[in-house]
């Protein structure tokens, strides 16, 4: 069953036609990987499901009251701009649900808890998001994205400034949410390692170009030569 549907969707921005004609099904439980070149139209694809950019053309179809949460790339230089704790970091992640009058009652603190606890930051509850490193920080903003108990989680090239070791958990720990706790993972990436027999569709941008495939089919078709040139050469894992 689909979870997410997009027809014919145009966006542009001002003259400049950013993407084109894109049509895509993903089904619930689907762990789905989003590559393509710098400028290719990746983020805006991304905004545009999670309802942040408006404006486009086409229809897109979140389906069944579906909860989404987005992370958008380059979060962590948030981190910057106010002082909080990583507990109320992650908290902050449930502002939309309650409206303007922000208080936080024992059943939220519980929820910023486990969502801590799954990303594996629940050490730093009560660290300065300013004093964390960058890949901490990371890890707390994704925690922020799980406290709202999302049936989708569309990550904007989460692992950038996240060491290799971290980034192998960070897959893994991918996989779980995907099939333990059955969350839809739409994940933004370059890392083409990530594509995986735990890969369930590549959605392949670049401008106007789309293609939707398989992982396996996917490192198999000329789609990686087309958009990353010749030299490149992939294996499943
Ligand atoms: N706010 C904006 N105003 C005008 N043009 C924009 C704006 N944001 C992005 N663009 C342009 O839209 C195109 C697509 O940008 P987008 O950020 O979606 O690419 P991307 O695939 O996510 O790239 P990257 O891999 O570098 O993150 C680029 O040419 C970019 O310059
Ligand atoms: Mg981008």
């Amino acid at each position: 069953m689909s979870i997410i549907s997009i027809t014919d969707l145009d966006f542009y921005y001002g003259k400049k036609h950013i993407l084109s004609n894109i049509n895509i099904e993903i089904f619930r439980g689907e762990n789905v990987v989003v590559i393509g070149p710098n400028g290719a139209g990746k983020s805006t694809l991304v905004k545009i499901i999670a309802g942040v950019l408006e404006g486009y053309e086409g229809v897109v179809e979140i389906k069944d009251g579906a909860r989404i949460s987005y992370l958008p790339q380059r979060s962590v230089s948030i981190g910057d701009i106010f002082p909080a704790t990583s507990e109320e970091v992650v908290l902050s992640g449930l502002v939309s649900k309650k409206g303007v009058f922000i208080f936080f009652d024992k059943k939220d603190r519980q929820k910023a808890k486990k969502a801590m606890q799954i990303a594996g930051v629940e050490h730093l509850e009560k660290r300065n998001i300013q004093d964390l490193s960058g890949g901490e920080r990371q890890k707390v903003f994704i925690a922020r994205s799980l406290v709202s108990e999302p049936d989708i989680l569309l990550f904007d090239e989460p692992s950038t400034g996240i060491d290799a070791k971290s980034r192998a958990d960070f897959y893994a720990f991918l996989k779980r949410l995907n099939k333990e706790h059955k969350i839809t993972i739409i994940h933004v990436t370059h890392d083409l390692s990530v594509v995986s027999e735990d890969v369930d569709k590549v959605v392949c941008i670049n401008k106007e170009i789309c293609s939707c495939s398989s992982a396996e089919h996917f490192l198999h078709s000329d789609k990686l030569k087309e958009v990353y040139g010749k030299k490149n050469k992939f294996h499943i894992h």
